[in-house]
C-alpha cells in the first residue's frame, strides 16, 4: 500500500461520518473519499442479498475512484456482506465489527483488573460472573449474530439487542430529546433484564451520537457498564494498518463526499455526524 493512502469510507448514509470523524485526527496526511448510500438507507431492515448487492456496488465505486484502502463504516454492511465486499475489490478492507469486539474485550480486561460492579448489578444477577457484553445494533446486524460470533472468539459472552427506532430518531436530530430517552429506557430495561453486562458496545453508526444519553440511561437503570464506541476502535485499527510518511503526519487530512440522494440533506445532517461543516457533496447514481 502507498504511503499517505487514499482511504475510502463507506456507509449506508450519514452515520459512517462518525467513523470518518474518528479517522481524521488519527490518520492525518491521508485523503478520504466518503460514500453515503443515502438513497437506499436504511440497510438495517433489509435482506442479506440486498445489503450485499448495495455494499458491493459502493465498494467498487470507491476502488475505481482511487481508494487504496476501504473502511466499511456501516455495521450492517460489515455484519452481512464483508466476505462479498472483500471478494469484489482488490484493496484491503476493514469492517467495524472485529475492532469493536476487540475494544469490548480490552475494556473488560481492564474491568477485571479494576472491578466496580454496581450494587444493582450484583443484586439482580448475583450468580453472573461471566464477563459479558451487550451489543446494541440494527435488526439485520443482530439477526446475523456477527458481533456475538466475533465476541465469542475473544471469549466474551454476548447479549444482542435490536434498537430499530434509534436510527430514525438520530436522523431526525432528536439526540437530546425526551422521546429518545423514553425509547432508550424501554430498550435498555429489556436488555438489562436478560443480562448484567460489563460493557455496552455501540454496534451501529448512529449510536455514538447518543453515547452520552445511553451512558446516562444505563446509570439511571443501575448499570455501571462501560460504553464502547466501535467507530473509535475501527479508526484505531485502520491507523495501525496504514502507512503515513512522517512528513505528511503534520499535514491536515483532506476529504471528499459522495451521496446517492439529496446533497443538501447530506451537508446539513452530515455536519452533525462529522462535527465540522461539509463544504461540498457530489451526487452519485448507483442505480436502484
Ligand atoms: N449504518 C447502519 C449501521 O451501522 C445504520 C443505518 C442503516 O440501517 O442503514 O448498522
Amino acid at each position: 500500500m502507498p504511503t499517505n493512502p487514499t482511504i475510502g469510507v463507506f456507509d449506508s448514509g450519514f452515520g459512517g461520518l462518525t467513523v470518518l470523524r474518528a479517522l481524521l485526527p488519527r490518520i492525518p496526511g491521508a485523503h478520504y473519499i466518503y460514500l453515503g448510500d443515502t438513497a437506499r438507507l436504511p440497510y438495517g431492515a433489509k435482506s442479506q442479498t440486498t445489503i450485499a448487492r448495495y455494499a458491493v456496488e459502493s465498494a467498487r465505486f470507491l476502488e475505481q475512484r482511487g481508494a487504496d484502502y476501504l473502511v466499511i463504516a456501516c455495521n450492517t454492511a460489515t455484519a452481512l456482506a464483508l466476505p462479498e465486499i472483500r471478494a469484489a475489490v482488490s484493496i484491503p478492507v476493514v469492517g467495524v465489527i472485529e475492532p469493536g469486539a476487540k475494544a469490548a474485550a480490552a475494556a473488560l480486561i481492564h474491568k477485571i483488573c479494576h472491578p466496580e460492579p454496581s450494587a444493582k448489578d450484583l443484586l439482580s444477577h448475583p450468580g453472573d460472573t461471566t464477563q459479558s457484553v451487550l451489543v446494541l445494533a440494527t435488526q439485520a446486524t443482530v439477526h446475523s449474530h456477527a458481533y456475538r460470533n466475533a465476541c465469542a472468539h475473544l471469549g466474551l459472552h454476548t447479549t444482542e439487542k435490536a434498537c430499530p427506532l434509534l436510527v430514525p430518531l438520530v436522523e431526525e436530530g432528536w439526540t437530546d430529546h425526551a422521546v429518545t430517552r423514553d425509547v432508550l429506557r424501554i430498550y435498555l430495561t429489556e436488555a438489562l433484564s436478560l443480562s448484567a453486562p460489563q460493557a455496552v458496545l455501540l454496534g451501529c453508526t448512529h449510536y455514538p451520537l447518543i453515547a452520552a444519553e445511553i451512558t446516562a440511561m444505563l446509570r439511571t437503570l443501575g448499570s455501571s457498564a462501560e460504553v464502547i464506541d466501535s467507530a473509535e476502535a475501527t479508526a484505531a485499527e485502520v491507523a495501525r494498518q496504514v502507512d503515513i510518511s512522517p512528513l505528511a503526519e503534520t499535514a491536515p487530512a483532506t476529504f471528499e463526499c459522495f451521496a446517492t440522494d439529496s446533497v443538501e440533506k447530506f451537508q446539513r445532517l452530515g455536519s452533525h455526524f462529522l462535527g465540522q461543516p461539509i463544504p461540498r457533496v457530489e451526487l452519485l447514481d448507483l442505480g436502484g
